[in-house]
Parts: C-alpha cells; sequence; structure tokens
C-alpha cells in the first residue's frame, strides 16, 4: 500500500514525533548513578497527570491488564466482597479477574451502552451495613461501547454513606486524554496503561495509589511478587526499582508528559471533546446509532458505531483496512459484529479524524451500507470549523 496507514483504534494511538525521538537512545543502565535524576522528577510528574498529591504512581512493565492484577492483588484479600458493574468488555474482564482471585463478586450486569448504575451501587452500599464491601470498582471509560461513567458521583455515594471501600478506578482509556482528578475524586487506585492517552507504544502499566490505599497494602493477605507496591515503593524511593526497567519507554513517558503539560491538561480534555463531537456529528449525519444510549455516556475518546441490523459490522472493519489502510476498532464480547469503534484520543487533531471518517465512509458503501457519501465527513467538517475558536491575533 502507497501512502500512511491510518490509526483509528482507541489504543495503540498515533505516537508524537517527540514521544518517538525521545526514545531513540542507546539502551541505559538503570542501575547507573544517576538514573534518580531521571526516574525521581519523573514520578514526581506524573504525579500531575494523575492529579493525585498525597498518593503515588507506579510503573511497571506491563500493560493494563496488569494494572487491574496489582490493584487486587496489593489491596484485597481471598473472600473480600466487591462492588462491580459490567457493561463491555472491559468492564467485564476485570469482575472476571476479581473472580478468579476469589473474591465475593456483587456484580451488576448493565445494559451495554450504559455506564456504572449509580442507583443500585448506592442501594447496595447503604444496604452494607457492616462494611462487608472492600471495594467499589468503576470504568471509568468502556472503551469497547464508548461509554464514560461519573466516577465522582460514586465517590459522592461512598461519602454520604460514609462507606470506607476503595474506589478503584479504571482509566485506561481516560488518564491523560479525558477529565481525570484522583485526589479530588477520592480515587484510591487509577489504573492506565501507555498506549492510550500517553501515546506511546504499549509496555507500561501505570498505576496510581491513593495514600489511603497504600495503607491497605499491610492487611492484604494475597501473594505479591511482580506487582508488589511495597517492594516498587522501598526502590522507587531511591530512583530505582526492583527489576529491569523499560527504561526506553521511561524516556519516552517523560516525552508524553511534558507534551501533555504544554497543552494543558484542560485544553487536552475539550480537544478530546471536540474531536469527539465531530465523530458524533458525523455518526448522526449516517442515520446510524452510537452504541452509547444517552449523552450523558458519550465517550471523548471512543465511539461504537451500531451498524443497521441484517449487516455485519466486521465487513466495514475488513474493507477500512483492506481496501483502503484504515484500521477501525472491532465489536467486542456481546457487541461483536454489530459495531465497529472509531477511536479518536490522543495524538490526534480534526484532519486526522477527518481521514478516518473519509475511510468510514468508503469502507461502508463497500460494504453496502446505506447513508448518503459524504453526510458524516461533511457534518464534521461544518462542526469543526463552525465551533473553532478565533485565532487570538498576534499582539500588535
Ligand atoms: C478500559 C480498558 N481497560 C483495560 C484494558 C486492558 O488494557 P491492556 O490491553 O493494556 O492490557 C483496555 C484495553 O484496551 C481498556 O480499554
Amino acid at each position: 500500500m502507497i501512502g500512511y496507514k491510518t490509526l483509528a483504534v482507541p489504543g495503540p494511538t498515533n505516537m508524537p514525533y517527540e514521544v518517538q525521538r525521545a526514545m531513540e537512545v542507546p539502551l541505559e543502565d538503570h542501575r547507573a548513578p544517576d538514573f534518580p535524576n531521571f526516574t525521581l522528577p519523573l514520578f514526581a510528574d506524573l504525579k500531575t497527570i494523575f492529579r493525585t498529591e498525597t498518593g503515588r504512581v507506579f510503573v511497571f512493565p506491563g500493560s493494563g491488564t496488569g494494572g487491574w492484577e496489582a490493584s487486587i492483588s496489593n489491596l484485597l484479600s481471598a473472600g473480600d466482597k466487591v462492588l462491580t458493574s459490567s457493561f463491555g468488555q472491559f468492564s467485564t474482564l476485570w469482575v472476571t479477574m476479581c473472580r478468579d482471585f476469589g473474591l465475593d463478586v456483587q456484580n451488576f450486569d448493565v445494559t451495554w451502552g450504559e455506564g456504572v448504575p449509580l442507583d443500585d451501587y448506592h442501594s447496595a452500599l447503604s444496604n452494607d451495613k457492616a462494611h462487608a464491601i472492600k471495594a467499589v470498582l468503576v470504568c471509568h471509560n468502556e472503551t469497547a461501547t464508548g461509554v464514560t461513567s461519573d466516577v465522582r458521583a460514586v465517590r459522592q455515594i461512598l461519602d454520604d454513606l460514609g462507606h470506607p471501600a476503595l474506589l478503584f478506578v479504571d482509566g485506561v482509556s481516560s488518564v491523560g486524554s479525558l477529565d481525570f482528578r484522583m485526589e479530588e475524586w477520592g480515587v484510591d487506585v487509577a489504573v492506565s496503561g501507555s498506549q492510550k492517552g500517553f501515546m506511546m507504544p504499549t509496555g507500561l502499566c501505570i498505576v496510581g495509589v491513593s495514600h489511603k490505599a497504600l495503607q491497605a497494602c499491610s492487611t492484604s493477605s494475597f501473594p505479591k511478587g511482580y506487582f508488589s507496591f511495597q517492594d516498587m515503593m522501598k526502590m522507587n524511593d531511591q530512583g530505582y526499582f526492583p527489576y529491569t526497567p523499560a527504561a526506553t519507554l521511561l524516556r519516552g513517558l517523560r516525552a508524553s508528559i511534558d507534551m501533555l503539560h504544554s497543552e494543558g491538561l484542560a485544553n487536552v480534555a475539550s480537544r478530546h471533546n471536540r474531536l469527539a463531537s465531530g465523530v458524533r456529528a458525523a455518526v448522526d449525519a449516517w442515520g446510524l446509532k452510537n452504541c452509547a444510549v444517552a449523552p450523558k455516556w458519550h465517550s471523548d475518546t471512543v465511539t461504537a458505531i451500531i451498524v443497521p441490523e441484517n449487516f455485519d459490522a466486521n465487513d466495514v472493519i475488513s474493507a477500512a483496512y483492506h481496501n483502503y489502510g484504515v484500521s477501525l476498532g472491532g465489536g467486542l464480547g456481546k457487541v461483536a459484529g454489530k459495531v465497529f469503534r472509531i477511536g479518536h484520543l490522543g495524538w490526534l487533531n480534526e484532519t486526522m479524524v477527518l481521514r478516518a471518517l473519509g475511510g468510514v465512509e468508503m469502507a461502508m458503501r463497500d460494504a453496502g451500507i446505506p447513508f448518503q457519501a459524504g453526510s458524516g465527513v461533511g457534518a464534521a467538517v461544518e462542526y469543526y470549523t463552525d465551533s473553532r475558536q478565533p485565532l487570538s491575533l498576534a499582539a500588535e
């Protein structure tokens, strides 16, 4: 194929030149005396992306799934009760892992396309007078359905009821792209990975842990090995790791943090909202439905689009890739064949989104889906141009 391929999956995302260049360095000695000069400021600055002052952020070689495991194995014990909800592939897999660990899972099965059921969480927690529930799990952004849940509201429920359960959040497709406030929202564990909002290759599992959660490490009875927070803490305090860190990726992470800060986290979130709004305008113009059933659930990092009955979303995905070099996300689990997903997160601008939307239109025509060619691209063009902030005039 001649020309660029288009990466429009919700992770891995497009990697900026700055991040790529930062990793084009000779391999280095992770036990060198001056390695902490690099790592200690990195650990400190990473906290500003999670927005925690009193917590810590650990970086393990791994991926987001490792973060789920780290959160369970460090902070809970076999038989502990956890409150969970499943409404997409990733929230479901986290619940499965809880069961595999032998936790006592109280799960709410929610319609895919909705998010964390606040009323159900409220009644489960208010009925739990003995405080048997040790952790409440929230998948902040369900990447399989393009649904964002209200983490702050879950914290509010816990606070209103005076319930001491830890708040575990999957922020794999939200940290570094959506508004995320670990300290303000009282998040005790925030799990992320390098390949989405951090605009990096896969390979780092990044986990924010609150001060309160760190106290729980000492009472957790699960065996700990690779993901031990306590081992990590001891070595991180000196600027080192308990094993060989992915030092090259850490160099990329440094550049990623710098880029997020130079744009400003508020601007990062509003850019994602703007890009996502253009995609949603396109979906409406095509006459198709967003898998997220109401605007309050709409994700600004990924949109899952339902194809009309009697069509197979995999035909769109296949045509997009084979005919036009556009990678779209597939439908996972219950929505396999029913949705295709456009990832719109990370290092992205309007024209990159339009490229993906154009690819989707061609692929939908190839798959025989009826719609007006150009309607979605046109709607996004109109949205982006109508909502554009005027360029500030150079100081004269
Ligand atoms: C919301 C969410 N949680 C967890 C994961 C699993 O992360 P990983 O694939 O990095 O292990 C993903 C992956 O896409 C995800 O989107």
